[in-house]
């Protein structure tokens, strides 16, 4: 055989065994084997500033009803745009290690609750590049309480796991608050 012809069957045998081909838009379905799992913890703070001229998290839209639990946070309906620094540490100054982006919706009726639209993206070390999705109810006004994590991106891709937060600082006035994370995290 001559080498365009061996080239022609390479090309025949990779494009055979490419996993998308063959039924226009889709693949035959296979058995999915699922790599082993592994488990990695997370722990950070999360600095959310309403108040001020450098807000990280901005009110674009709300209902024009007159009834609210607090004029910043509580109004039901609210829905927030942000961008929240995650830092090592509990102080604003702490180092900066990611960011979680998103929406938060103040969804509670009878009591001031958000439910966040949130990924979560680190930006050092062996996470740089990589996030966490987390979408789940966050009833603020409990000082501990548990989020659901959904997926993730990178070297967290296919995450699942959950998220114990607990209030350090909340200044219901200003609506800022300093959130403790400790994530646990299973992922490929
Ligand atoms: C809310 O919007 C409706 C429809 O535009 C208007 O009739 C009503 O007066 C508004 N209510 C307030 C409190 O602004
Ligand atoms: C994180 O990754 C970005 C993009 O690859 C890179 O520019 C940056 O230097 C990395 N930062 C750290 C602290 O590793
Ligand atoms: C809470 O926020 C209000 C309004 O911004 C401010 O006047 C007050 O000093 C803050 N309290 C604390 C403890 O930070």
């Amino acid at each position: 055989m001559d080498r365009s012809l061996i080239l022609a069957w390479i090309l025949v045998l990779c494009t055979a065994t490419s996993p998308l081909c063959c039924k226009g838009y889709y693949s035959n379905s296979v058995l999915y084997v699922p790599p082993a799992k592994k488990v990695t913890y997370l722990h950070f703070f999360l600095q959310d500033t309403i108040s001020g001229k450098n807000p990280s998290a901005v009110m674009v839209a709300r209902p024009n009803m007159t009834t609210a639990f607090n004029d910043r946070l509580g109004l039901f309906g609210s829905v927030f745009a942000t961008n929240d620094p995650l830092t090592f540490g509990p102080d604003l100054t702490s180092e900066v290690i990611g960011n979680a982006q998103g929406l938060s919706v103040s969804t509670g009726q009878d009591v001031l609750s958000l439910t966040v639209y949130l990924d979560f993206g680190f930006t050092k070390g062996e996470f740089n590049g990589s996030s966490i999705s987390i979408f789940s109810r966050n009833p603020i006004t409990q000082t501990e309480r548990e989020l659901a994590v959904v997926g993730g991106r990178g070297k967290f891709r296919m995450a699942t796991g959950f998220a114990k937060l607990k209030t350090y600082f909340v200044n219901f006035t200003s609506g800022d608050a300093i959130v403790e994370y400790k994530v646990t995290v299973i992922h490929h």
